[in-house]
Protein backbone atom coordinates (compact mmCIF):
# COMPACT_ATOMS: atom_id res chain seq x y z
CA UNK A 1 0.00 0.00 0.00
CA UNK A 2 1.37 3.30 -0.77
CA UNK A 3 3.14 5.14 1.97
CA UNK A 4 2.89 8.77 2.63
CA UNK A 5 4.99 10.76 5.16
CA UNK A 6 3.56 14.17 6.25
CA UNK A 7 7.21 15.68 7.84
CA UNK A 8 6.68 19.36 9.43
CA UNK A 9 8.18 22.02 11.55
CA UNK A 10 6.42 24.04 13.40
CA UNK A 11 6.80 26.41 16.44
CA UNK A 12 3.55 27.85 17.22
CA UNK A 13 0.97 25.00 16.15
CA UNK A 14 -0.20 26.35 12.77
CA UNK A 15 1.52 23.93 10.31
CA UNK A 16 1.17 20.99 13.00
CA UNK A 17 -3.00 21.89 12.34
CA UNK A 18 -1.92 21.85 8.60
CA UNK A 19 -0.16 18.77 8.82
CA UNK A 20 -3.36 17.45 10.14
CA UNK A 21 -5.53 18.43 7.62
CA UNK A 22 -2.77 17.45 4.71
CA UNK A 23 -3.01 13.80 6.09
CA UNK A 24 -6.45 13.65 6.26
CA UNK A 25 -6.72 14.27 2.43
CA UNK A 26 -3.76 11.32 1.87
CA UNK A 27 -6.16 8.83 4.11
CA UNK A 28 -9.03 9.85 1.78
CA UNK A 29 -7.52 8.93 -1.26
CA UNK A 30 -6.58 5.17 0.20
CA UNK A 31 -2.92 5.61 0.81
CA UNK A 32 -1.29 4.81 4.13
CA UNK A 33 -0.05 8.34 6.27
CA UNK A 34 2.25 9.37 9.64
CA UNK A 35 2.85 12.55 10.48
CA UNK A 36 6.44 13.29 11.68
CA UNK A 37 7.98 16.43 12.44
CA UNK A 38 11.72 17.69 12.59
CA UNK A 39 13.80 17.80 15.79
CA UNK A 40 13.45 21.36 17.30
CA UNK A 41 17.05 23.09 17.48
CA UNK A 42 16.95 26.24 18.75
CA UNK A 43 17.75 26.21 22.32
CA UNK A 44 15.20 25.34 25.21
CA UNK A 45 16.18 28.61 26.55
CA UNK A 46 14.77 30.27 23.48
CA UNK A 47 11.73 27.75 22.73
CA UNK A 48 10.52 29.02 25.48
CA UNK A 49 10.76 32.62 26.01
CA UNK A 50 9.56 32.51 22.11
CA UNK A 51 6.44 30.87 23.25
CA UNK A 52 6.97 27.84 21.02
CA UNK A 53 4.44 25.17 21.37
CA UNK A 54 6.46 22.61 22.59
CA UNK A 55 3.71 19.52 23.30
CA UNK A 56 3.50 18.63 19.99
CA UNK A 57 2.56 15.05 19.75
CA UNK A 58 4.16 13.73 16.41
CA UNK A 59 6.93 11.66 16.62
CA UNK A 60 10.19 12.99 15.57
CA UNK A 61 11.63 11.58 12.27
CA UNK A 62 14.70 9.82 11.67
CA UNK A 63 16.59 11.27 8.40
CA UNK A 64 16.88 6.97 7.19
CA UNK A 65 13.29 6.61 7.65
CA UNK A 66 12.54 9.10 4.20
CA UNK A 67 13.75 6.11 2.26
CA UNK A 68 10.55 4.37 3.62
CA UNK A 69 7.68 6.59 1.52
CA UNK A 70 6.69 6.41 -1.51
CA UNK A 71 5.62 9.92 -0.92
CA UNK A 72 6.95 12.93 1.37
CA UNK A 73 5.09 16.52 1.90
CA UNK A 74 6.77 18.45 3.86
CA UNK A 75 5.52 21.24 5.62
CA UNK A 76 7.38 24.29 7.59
CA UNK A 77 6.87 28.31 8.45
CA UNK A 78 8.15 30.34 6.57
CA UNK A 79 11.76 32.48 8.03
CA UNK A 80 12.77 35.11 6.45
CA UNK A 81 11.24 34.40 3.07
CA UNK A 82 12.45 30.93 3.20
CA UNK A 83 12.54 27.38 5.11
CA UNK A 84 13.52 27.39 8.76
CA UNK A 85 17.01 26.16 9.68
CA UNK A 86 14.97 23.15 11.93
CA UNK A 87 13.81 21.85 8.82
CA UNK A 88 16.86 22.57 6.20
CA UNK A 89 19.17 21.16 8.76
CA UNK A 90 17.02 18.14 9.21
CA UNK A 91 17.01 18.10 4.89
CA UNK A 92 20.69 18.92 4.90
CA UNK A 93 21.43 15.27 6.66
CA UNK A 94 19.87 13.65 3.77
CA UNK A 95 23.35 13.79 1.63
CA UNK A 96 23.94 9.86 1.93
CA UNK A 97 20.35 9.51 0.75
CA UNK A 98 20.63 11.90 -1.97
CA UNK A 99 24.13 9.87 -3.00
CA UNK A 100 22.56 7.05 -3.06
CA UNK A 101 19.34 7.67 -5.17
CA UNK A 102 17.29 6.73 -2.47
CA UNK A 103 14.27 9.34 -2.79
CA UNK A 104 14.77 9.10 -6.80
CA UNK A 105 11.24 8.87 -8.33
CA UNK A 106 9.21 9.72 -5.03
CA UNK A 107 5.83 11.91 -5.23
CA UNK A 108 6.61 15.49 -3.16
CA UNK A 109 5.00 18.64 -1.58
CA UNK A 110 5.53 21.40 0.38
CA UNK A 111 2.99 23.65 2.19
CA UNK A 112 3.79 26.55 4.28
CA UNK A 113 2.74 29.34 6.53
CA UNK A 114 3.59 33.03 6.71
CA UNK A 115 2.99 35.62 9.36
CA UNK A 116 1.65 37.69 6.36
CA UNK A 117 -0.33 37.98 3.48
CA UNK A 118 2.93 38.61 1.27
CA UNK A 119 5.44 37.91 3.29
CA UNK A 120 7.39 34.98 1.42
CA UNK A 121 4.69 31.81 1.12
CA UNK A 122 5.93 31.55 -2.64
CA UNK A 123 9.69 32.00 -1.96
CA UNK A 124 9.28 29.05 0.81
CA UNK A 125 7.40 26.83 -0.69
CA UNK A 126 10.14 26.72 -4.04
CA UNK A 127 12.68 26.50 -1.32
CA UNK A 128 10.87 23.19 0.02
CA UNK A 129 10.49 22.05 -3.70
CA UNK A 130 13.83 22.96 -5.20
CA UNK A 131 15.74 20.82 -1.99
CA UNK A 132 12.79 17.82 -3.40
CA UNK A 133 13.47 18.23 -6.98
CA UNK A 134 17.28 17.84 -5.91
CA UNK A 135 16.21 14.51 -4.42
CA UNK A 136 14.84 13.65 -7.51
CA UNK A 137 11.63 13.70 -6.73
CA UNK A 138 7.81 14.46 -8.56
CA UNK A 139 6.27 17.39 -7.08
CA UNK A 140 2.05 18.00 -6.68
CA UNK A 141 1.25 21.28 -5.83
CA UNK A 142 -2.42 22.88 -5.31
CA UNK A 143 -4.10 22.86 -8.68
CA UNK A 144 -6.87 25.73 -8.65
CA UNK A 145 -9.20 22.35 -8.59
CA UNK A 146 -9.18 24.14 -5.53
CA UNK A 147 -11.39 26.95 -6.21
CA UNK A 148 -11.21 27.62 -2.40
CA UNK A 149 -7.85 29.84 -3.33
CA UNK A 150 -9.70 31.92 -5.33
CA UNK A 151 -11.76 33.51 -3.11
CA UNK A 152 -11.38 37.05 -2.51
CA UNK A 153 -14.60 37.43 0.50
CA UNK A 154 -11.85 36.81 3.01
CA UNK A 155 -8.30 36.43 3.63
CA UNK A 156 -7.38 32.80 2.46
CA UNK A 157 -3.66 30.96 1.99
CA UNK A 158 -3.33 28.39 -0.95
CA UNK A 159 -1.37 28.93 -4.14
CA UNK A 160 -0.68 26.93 -6.88
CA UNK A 161 2.68 25.64 -5.42
CA UNK A 162 0.80 24.54 -2.39
CA UNK A 163 -1.45 24.55 0.49
CA UNK A 164 -0.48 27.64 2.88
CA UNK A 165 -2.27 29.49 5.97
CA UNK A 166 -1.62 32.92 7.54
CA UNK A 167 -0.92 33.28 11.23
CA UNK A 168 -0.78 36.82 11.69
CA UNK A 169 1.62 38.86 13.10
CA UNK A 170 1.24 37.45 16.97
CA UNK A 171 0.02 33.94 15.65
CA UNK A 172 -3.56 35.53 16.62
CA UNK A 173 -4.65 33.72 12.59
CA UNK A 174 -5.86 29.86 13.00
CA UNK A 175 -5.74 27.84 9.70
CA UNK A 176 -9.16 28.80 8.34
CA UNK A 177 -11.45 25.95 6.98
CA UNK A 178 -10.91 27.16 3.10
CA UNK A 179 -7.18 26.36 4.26
CA UNK A 180 -7.63 23.88 5.87
CA UNK A 181 -9.50 22.74 3.12
CA UNK A 182 -6.66 23.22 0.67
CA UNK A 183 -4.36 21.10 2.61
CA UNK A 184 -6.72 18.16 2.38
CA UNK A 185 -7.11 18.68 -1.16
CA UNK A 186 -3.48 18.71 -1.94
CA UNK A 187 -3.06 15.78 0.65
CA UNK A 188 -5.44 13.48 -1.79
CA UNK A 189 -4.11 14.48 -4.62
CA UNK A 190 -0.05 13.44 -3.66
CA UNK A 191 -2.12 10.32 -2.47
CA UNK A 192 -3.47 8.81 -5.31
CA UNK A 193 -0.68 10.18 -7.14
CA UNK A 194 1.59 7.88 -5.00
CA UNK A 195 -0.74 5.22 -5.24
CA UNK A 196 -0.87 5.86 -9.31
CA UNK A 197 2.56 5.03 -9.10
CA UNK A 198 3.06 2.43 -6.18
CA UNK A 199 0.38 1.06 -6.03
C1 LIG B 1 12.68 34.41 12.90
C2 LIG B 1 11.34 34.53 12.25
C3 LIG B 1 11.27 34.98 10.94
C4 LIG B 1 10.04 35.12 10.30
N1 LIG B 1 9.99 35.57 9.01
C5 LIG B 1 8.79 35.79 8.43
C6 LIG B 1 8.71 36.29 7.10
O1 LIG B 1 9.70 36.50 6.40
N2 LIG B 1 7.48 36.54 6.59
C7 LIG B 1 6.32 36.32 7.30
O2 LIG B 1 5.23 36.59 6.81
N3 LIG B 1 6.38 35.77 8.54
C8 LIG B 1 7.57 35.50 9.11
N4 LIG B 1 7.62 34.95 10.37
C9 LIG B 1 6.38 34.49 11.02
C10 LIG B 1 6.20 32.98 10.89
O3 LIG B 1 6.18 32.58 9.54
C11 LIG B 1 4.93 32.52 11.64
O4 LIG B 1 5.19 32.63 13.01
C12 LIG B 1 4.57 31.11 11.24
O5 LIG B 1 4.04 31.11 9.93
C13 LIG B 1 3.57 30.45 12.14
O6 LIG B 1 3.56 29.06 11.85
P1 LIG B 1 3.81 27.99 13.01
O7 LIG B 1 2.74 28.27 14.04
O8 LIG B 1 3.60 26.66 12.39
O9 LIG B 1 5.19 28.16 13.54
C14 LIG B 1 8.84 34.79 10.99
C15 LIG B 1 8.93 34.29 12.30
C16 LIG B 1 10.16 34.16 12.93
C17 LIG B 1 10.20 33.63 14.35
Amino acid sequence: MAKVLVLYYSSYGHIESMAGAMAEGVRAAGATVDIKRVPETAPEEVAKSAHFKLDQSAPIAKVEELADYDAIIIGAPTRFGRMPSQMAAFLDQAGGLWMRGALNGKVGGAFTSTATQHGGQEATLFSIIANLLHFGMTIVGLPYSYQGQMSLDEIVGGSPYGATTIAGGSGQRQPSEIDLGGARHQGELVGKTTIKLFG
